[in-house]
């Protein structure tokens, strides 16, 4: 099969993770769980939660810092700053432009990106199409997620499942080497909205007395709904990412999947004709993130060199609106 020559390449990456760990068990102290049925239904052990005086911004700052020390990069030299969030610090103006000010990124065009959880898979996505336009040589792309501060903590059914954290990736045009991004595979699928929503904040229904009374500007999902077409499409993109890359299962050195639950990761992977023992998890330890959830896993990765030079990657992700895609990459 022909390989595609990668346009850019990801150049560093850094994490940020709070320190504050929930465990299960804390939480059953104050819900009706137990950490038997967490971890037999999502494999989650526990989770980071960011104090009340820290945002979203802080996360993405935290997590970009190191991400551009691994680079190399100083604030001044990048021209494009994406930050995937599906928890703004505030409506107006964008978290981007919050952290492209405690960066020091003058230099940079920054904007917020709405797509849940495969935030990170889209913008690495945009970086390359910017990059690949001659409209700037750096990018950063960040994802910064205090799902925290959007969950209902009297409702089991959601705010056992996820955590905060903060990923990020500084992106270049690729040296020529063959390493970078080989191929991407996004969809959405806005017939699907009300899966997981949060209808109330926004200018249909701006905050209101009654939407505090009823919650329902928190997170609202239908988790068996949510976990059915997560498993269909997460399948599916990695088949048309993998073929798009010319790499068959086999050639995958390591399969980063979006970190929900446990039995998602095993049924994508095995849809994908991935052993476990190429998987990347860490969803006992952190939660869901949203889109933060695969940066952190690389930057994790990395570190324990389960990536090294050579090595290809595939990334998967899915989450609200529904939105989903997958994502190729020769290390
Ligand atoms: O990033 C993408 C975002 N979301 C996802 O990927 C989530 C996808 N969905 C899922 O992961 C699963 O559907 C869940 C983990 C959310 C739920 O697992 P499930 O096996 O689909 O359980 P269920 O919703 O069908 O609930 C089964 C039972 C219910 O009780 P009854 O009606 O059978 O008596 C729930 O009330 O489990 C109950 N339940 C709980 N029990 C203890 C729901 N949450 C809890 C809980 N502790 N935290």
């Amino acid at each position: 099969m022909k390989k595609p020559k990668p346009l850019v390449e990801i150049a560093g990456t850094g994490r940020f993770l709070p320190d504050n760990v929930v465990t299960n068990e804390d939480l059953a102290k104050s819900l009706n769980t137990s950490d038997e049925w967490i971890r037999s239904r999502t494999g989650i052990r526990e989770r980071r939660i960011a104090p009340d005086d820290m945002g979203a911004a802080d996360l993405g700052t935290g997590a970009a810092r190191k991400a551009m020390r691994s680079a190399g990069v100083e604030p001044g030299e990048i021209d494009v700053l994406i930050v995937a969030t599906a928890t703004p610090d505030r409506l107006l103006p964008s978290t981007a432009c919050d952290i492209q000010a405690r960066l020091g990124a003058s230099n940079a065009v920054a904007f917020d990106l709405v797509a849940a959880c495969s935030g990170f898979i889209y913008g690495l996505t945009l970086a390359e199409g910017y990059l690949t336009a001659g409209r700037g040589e750096v990018a950063l792309v960040v994802s910064a997620e205090k799902m925290s501060s959007i969950v209902d903590w009297e409702d089991r059914s959601t705010c056992v499942l996820f955590g905060d954290g903060g990923g990020a990736a500084v992106v270049r045009p690729a040296g020529g080497s063959g390493r970078g991004i080989l191929s991407s595979h996004l969809r959405s699928d806005g017939n699907l909205s009300e899966l997981l929503v949060r209808p109330a904040g926004g200018a249909l229904h701006p905050m209101s007395h009654a939407a505090l009374d009823e919650k329902t500007h928190l997170v609202r999902m239908k988790g068996r709904e949510v976990f059915k077409h997560a498993v269909r499409n997460m399948a599916e993109a990695c088949d048309h990412a993998l073929q798009a890359a010319g790499l068959t299962p086999d050639d995958v050195d390591l399969l980063i999947p979006h970190q929900a639950n446990m039995r998602i990761i095993e049924s994508t992977a095995k849809h994908a004709g991935i052993d476990m023992d190429r998987v990347y998890v860490n969803v006992e330890r952190y939660g869901n993130m949203s889109s933060a959830t695969i940066p952190i896993a690389i930057d994790e990765a990395l570190e324990k060199r389960l990536i090294v030079p050579g090595s290809n990657v595939l990334l998967v992700a899915f989450g609200a609106g529904l939105t989903w895609g997958a994502m190729a990459l020769r290390w």
